[in-house]
């Protein structure tokens, strides 16, 4: 796409589950030796990663998920797999006992979640992703909250990518389609100019119509350079745009391949794509 709007371009309520530390993300950086990347490490890593919430038992097992340049990583699985838990893992909204979240060679798996988006990572959470009583300029605005530079270029650009949201810029987001809300979602994470962008459930409760669109911006973000790492119901659509892909059962990795290759997996055709 030669009119990409985003070339040169690079973002729970409960508090009991997220990481409280006070520092500064130079003070962790000095704690952690600032440790660097394994060789090989994809862009962002969430490695071997074993946690739960709070005091309870673990959710994640030994669970690895990961997003290379360039690339839609995608996660599938059935219903409370721990596909959401490992991405709050990732963005810092629980605390791992093992493993170890890398970002483009850093190990930030000690920072707060807004210090991971100061970092450049955006999520979209799989609920409560948007301000509905807020207007959608407004919730793009507030997306921009780390931003002290002029984001008006950033705003213009996911016009662009959803011209949907120019037509009803003062309009408030409760009011939207469920489509028109996840791009309202998808914006508000973009206007930080994130690195990467986490997305769970992007497409939950919209038409297959309306899925399909979505993916096409998404895919249109990916090629960017943007890597997205996203969490779908749609197993069979989503493995279809998947460059990498990891199905995950129990909190656990059970088959992790190139979407075309899960697509192709009699295993994962029989448990999880309906043959
Ligand atoms: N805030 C929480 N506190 C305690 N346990 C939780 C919390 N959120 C989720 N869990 C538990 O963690 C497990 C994994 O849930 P999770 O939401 O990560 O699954 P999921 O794969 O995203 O499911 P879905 O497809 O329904 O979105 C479930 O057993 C769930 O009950
Ligand atoms: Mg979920």
């Amino acid at each position: 796409m030669s009119d990409n709007p985003y070339q040169n371009d690079r973002g729970n309520k409960d508090r009991s589950i997220t990481n409280k530390g006070g520092s500064t993300i130079q003070e962790v950086d000095r704690r952690f030796g600032n440790s660097k990347a394994k060789q090989g490490d994809p862009f962002l890593i969430g490695d071997a990663m074993t946690g739960g919430y709070g005091k309870g038992p673990d959710i994640l097992h030994s669970c690895t998920i990961a997003a290379e340049k360039g690339e839609i990583a995608v996660i599938v699985g059935p219903n409370g797999a721990g596909k959401s838990t490992a991405m709050k893992a990732v963005f810092g909204m629980l605390n791992v006992n093992e493993g170890a979240v890398r970002l483009d060679g850093e190990d930030i798996t000690h920072l707060t979640p807004q210090q991971r988006v100061v970092k450049g990572m955006g999520f979209v959470p799989q609920t409560s992703n948007i301000f509905t009583s807020m207007t959608v300029e407004e919730n793009l605005e507030m997306g921009a909250f780390i931003r002290r530079d002029d984001f008006r270029d950033t705003m213009t650009q996911i016009y662009d990518l959803f011209p949907i949201l120019k037509d009803k810029r003062n309009q408030a987001a409760g009011e939207l389609s469920g489509g028109q809300r996840q791009q309202v979602a998808v914006g508000r994470a973009l206007m930080t100019q994130p690195k990467v962008l986490m997305l769970d459930e992007p497409t939950a409760g919209v038409s297959p119509i309306v899925m399909d669109e979505l993916f096409d911006r998404i895919i249109e973000v990916a090629r960017t350079g943007i890597p997205i790492l996203m969490v779908e119901q749609n197993a069979r659509q989503a493995l279809e745009i998947a460059d990498k892909a990891y199905v995950l059962v129990q909190g656990r990795n059970a088959h992790t391949g190139t979407g075309k290759e899960l697509l192709a997996d009699p295993e994962v055709r029989r448990s999880f794509l309906g043959g």
